[in-house]
């Protein structure tokens, strides 16, 4: 399993609970597919014990710079608040599959919420300088429009953005998916990839399924050891019993997916 240690180079305050880390990791840096994750030890010693798994949100292989965006919700997020430059990370990865390519000069839909927006900004990124690239629209959406951290980064990379908020503080109101009905009405997009919250999720598969829009999703689930020998991320298969967040995906195709027995957790 790839070990790699990284530096805190960097801790940017991007919103009330939110922070983007700047780690020195060239193995990571070098080697990290859009999509994929890393598995970091964040306390010293046993306090946690597990190890916390963060999507990698973009990489610069000449600086050696890898860029984790991070939403404090308990112990191991709030360790890493308090993190100062220099900190040492112990980490596993780059760790799963990562979203498969668009075809060329496809028109692709992203679909983000909250903190899931991390891998659909560097999945953006690396479409920036492929030959006949795809055409990129975007909805992220959150709660408030606190929630919206890095829209800048997201919407720099993207053809078309539109925010949206359940609050009306920034953007359209409402939820991602209500943007995302008449997006597709106005212009079926061939393909989409989603990153947030699993009810998000289930609602946009239910969407794209019935349009006939091909979906690839990114599933944040729980994690343990992060390399397949818990079965502590697992989730329901479409095709029966379960498949393993942490090495099947985190990146699946929707139709893979239970999301009845999901939406029953
Ligand atoms: C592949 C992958 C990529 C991820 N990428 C990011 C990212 O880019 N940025 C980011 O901020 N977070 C990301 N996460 C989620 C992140 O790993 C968790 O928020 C973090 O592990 C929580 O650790 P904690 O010790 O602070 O919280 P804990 O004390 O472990 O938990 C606090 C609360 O959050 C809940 N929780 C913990 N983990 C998750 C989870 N994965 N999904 C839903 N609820 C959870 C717990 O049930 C509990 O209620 C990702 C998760 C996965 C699996
Ligand atoms: S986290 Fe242990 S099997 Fe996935």
């Amino acid at each position: 399993m790839p070990r790699a240690v990284a530096h805190l180079k960097r801790r940017e305050t991007v919103g009330p609970g939110h922070y983007l880390l700047h780690l020195a990791c060239p193995e990571i840096a070098a080697s990290a597919q859009p999509g994929q994750f890393i598995h970091l030890r964040v306390g010293d010693g046993t306090d946690p014990l597990l190890r916390r798994p963060f999507s990698v949100m973009l990489t610069n292989p000449d600086e050696d710079d890898v860029q984790v965006l991070v939403r404090t919700v308990g112990r191991g997020t709030e360790l890493i608040a308090d993190h100062e430059e220099g900190k040492q990370y112990d980490l596993l990865g780059p760790l799963g599959h990562g979203w498969p390519k668009p075809g060329p000069g496809e028109d692709i839909m992203l679909v983000a919420g909250g903190v899931g927006v991390a891998p659909l900004i560097f999945l953006a990124d690396s479409l920036r300088t492929v030959e006949d690239r795809p055409y990129v629209r975007a909805i992220f959406g959150g709660a408030d429009q606190d929630a919206l951290v890095c829209w800048t980064e997201f919407a720099s990379r993207c053809e078309e953005f539109t925010a949206v908020t359940e609050d009306g503080s920034a953007g359209e109101t409402g939820l991602v998916t209500d943007v995302l009905v008449p997006e597709i009405e106005r212009d079926r997009p061939q393909r989409a990839y989603a990153c947030g919250p699993d009810a998000m999720l289930a609602v946009v598969a239910e969407i794209c399924a019935g349009a006939g829009i091909p979906l690839h999703v990114s599933m944040e689930q729980w994690m343990g050891c992060g390399v397949g020998a818990c079965l502590g991320c697992a989730i329901p298969a479409a095709e029966g019993g379960y498949v393993r967040v942490c090495t099947e995906g985190p990146v699946f195709d929707a139709d893979q997916i239970d999301w009845e027995r999901m939406n029953e957790r």
